[in-house]
C-alpha cells in the first residue's frame, strides 16, 4: 500500500506514519528527515537545503524529488510505503504519480490531516526530537521517561532549529500558500481521506487504521473479482 500524508506542519503526520509503518510493515518515508539527514551528512543536497530549512521554506523542487526518487526505489519500498511531507506542491505531486505509473504502481491513499492552528503552534513550541535516533516526544503530550534523554537510545533531546515560534509562522503561511492546494488535486482522484489531527493520538491511529484495512479488503475483493 502505498499512503501520503499530507497536512500543516506538527498535524500528527511523522507520529502516525511511525504508527503504520510498524503496523503494516512498509517505510516511513520522511521527506524532513532525510533533508535533515543529509544537512548532518555534509552532502550536496543538504548544502542546497539547510537555508530553506532554517527559514522555513520549501527546498526547491528538484532538490528534494531527486531524494524522495531515490528513496523510493529502494528494494524495502517495493510492497509499498508511507509518505510524510511529501509531495507539498503539484509539481512533486504529478512527479510522484509519473514515476509511480513507470512502475505500474499508484498512490492508494492520501491521509489529509485537519488540525487547528492553536494546536499547530502549540504541539511544535513543545515537540523535542532525539538528536540521535531522531524519536519525536512532546513535553506535555509524549514526555521521555527522564527529561531530556530518549527512552529509546539515551541520546540528548533538543528543540529543531525551525520550531522557534517566528519560523512556525512562516512554515505554516507557505503551507497555506503552496502546499494547501494539494487537497483538491488528491480529492478530485477521489483517494483523499480527511482525517481530524485534533483528537488523542491513540484514536487518530485507530481511524487511520480503520480506513488502511477498508481499503485493503476492497483491494483483496477487486483482486479475486
Ligand atoms: P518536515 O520535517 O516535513 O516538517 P513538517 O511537515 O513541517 O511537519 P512536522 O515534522 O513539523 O510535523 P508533523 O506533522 O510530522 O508532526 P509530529 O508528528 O512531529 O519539513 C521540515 C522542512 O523541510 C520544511 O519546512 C521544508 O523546508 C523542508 N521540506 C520537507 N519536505 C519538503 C518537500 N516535500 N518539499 C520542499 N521542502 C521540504 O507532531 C508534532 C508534535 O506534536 C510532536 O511533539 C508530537 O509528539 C505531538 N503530537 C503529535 N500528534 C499529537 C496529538 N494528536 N496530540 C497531541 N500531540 C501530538
Amino acid at each position: 500500500m502505498r499512503i501520503v500524508f499530507l497536512g500543516p506542519p506538527g498535524a500528527g503526520k511523522g507520529t502516525q506514519a511511525e504508527t503504520v509503518s510498524r503496523v503494516e510493515k512498509i517505510p516511513h518515508i520522511s521527506s524532513g528527515n532525510l533533508l535533515r539527514e543529509a544537512i548532518e551528512t555534509g552532502t550536496d543536497t543538504g548544502a542546497k537545503a539547510r537555508s530553506y530549512i532554517e527559514k522555513g521554506l520549501l527546498v526547491p523542487d528538484q532538490v528534494v524529488v531527486g531524494i524522495i526518487k531515490d528513496r523510493i526505489l529502494k528494494t524495502d519500498c517495493k510492497n509499498g510505503f508511507v509518505l510524510d511531507g511529501f509531495p507539498r506542491t503539484l509539481l512533486q505531486a504529478k512527479i510522484l504519480d509519473e514515476m509511480l505509473r513507470t512502475l505500474g504502481k499508484c498512490v492508494d491513499l492520501v491521509f489529509y490531516f485537519v488540525v487547528s492552528e492553536d494546536a499547530v503552534v502549540e504541539r511544535l513550541s513543545g515537540r523535542v526530537m532525539c538528536s540521535i535516533c531522531g524519536a519525536n516526544y512532546h513535553v506535555k503530550f509524549v514526555p521521555p521517561r527522564k527529561k531530556d534523554i530518549c527512552d529509546k537510545c539515551n541520546g540528548k533531546l533538543h528543540q529543531r532549529a525551525d520550531d522557534k515560534p517566528e519560523t512556525v509562522l512562516e512554515r505554516l503561511k507557505v503551507y497555506r500558500e503552496q502546499t494547501a492546494g494539494l487537497v483538491e488535486y488528491y480529492r478530485n482522484n477521489k483517494i483523499l481521506k480527511e482525517i481530524s489531527s485534533d483528537l488523542k493520538i491513540e484514536v487518530i491511529s485507530k481511524n487511520i487504521a480503520d480506513i488502511i484495512n477498508n481499503e485493503l479488503k476492497k483491494q483483496k475483493k477487486t483482486k479475486v473479482g
